[in-house]
């Protein structure tokens, strides 16, 4: 009885809390490298479609993509995904994305939580996005999830001619069993509440991660990563 009672209220929590969730892909028309970056195929479909899929495939049914590029706004009604009219300010080489995310935030009042996806992390998978909104709440209230790979790198600085290590001791290398390794940020997903996004942020020191393999975290920023992609979907 209270096992139903409590499975009541989480789903009706759920229920409200799912409407306030806004679901973005930002893809400009005038990307850099591969002109129409989004619209390359890989395995057949587009960056983009695959972007909408995964999300779609994680429960998130309202995907918005914000565009510039007539193009890219009708792959994206093809791929079930509703565009927003992208500013040609926020759509600009030099503008970050926290600009587009703030100009679709204030069209649409309503929502508290947003998805950022990249349409050029292929090989993110929709339990991944899931894990990414359950974090944001458990164990414990976050402000911020993002996707992360770990790395085994021992990383060197040069400096006038000599070399120094930048995590690591030359005396003491870590052995891979015994070293957790370094978290480095994938850039497929970033999961943010409102509040720190209108200050400019996607990330503050309130922040989880959801771990994906450095494979999964491949991003598609040339031919070559296209080609990478192809080989492995
Ligand atoms: C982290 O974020 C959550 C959700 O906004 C908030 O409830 C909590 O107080 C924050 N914790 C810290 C230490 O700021």
């Amino acid at each position: 009885m209270l096992c139903s009672v409590l499975v009541f209220l989480s789903l009706s929590i759920l229920s409200t809390k799912s409407q306030d969730i806004g679901v973005l892909i930002l893809a400009r028309g005038g990307s850099k490298g591969i002109p129409l970056k989004n619209l390359q195929t890989v395995g057949g479909i587009s960056l983009l479609c695959r972007a909408i899929i995964t999300a779609r495939r994680s429960d998130l049914k309202q995907v918005v993509v914000s565009t510039d590029h007539p193009l890219i706004a009708l792959e994206a009604v093809t791929c079930g995904a509703t565009p927003f009219k992208r500013s040609k300010v926020t759509a600009t080489d030099w503008a970050p994305s926290i600009w587009g995310v703030q100009e679709y935030l204030w069209s649409n009042s309503e929502i508290n939580t947003l998805v950022l996806i990249q349409a050029t992390s292929p090989l993110t998978k929709p339990s991944q996005l899931r894990l990414a909104l359950n974090k944001l709440n458990i164990p414990k209230p976050v402000d911020c999830v993002f996707s992360v790979a770990r790395s085994y790198s021992l990383r060197w600085r040069y400096e006038n001619g000599n070399v120094f290590p930048l995590n690591f001791h030359v005396f003491n290398r870590p052995r891979r069993q015994d070293w957790k390794g370094e978290l480095i940020e994938t850039g497929a997903f970033y999961v943010s509440r409102r509040t720190i996004l209108e200050k400019g942020l996607f990330q503050n020191n309130n922040c989880s991660v959801v771990e994906m393999s450095v494979v999964e975290s491949l991003e598609v920023d040339s031919y070559s990563d296209l080609l990478i992609a192809n080989a492995l979907i």
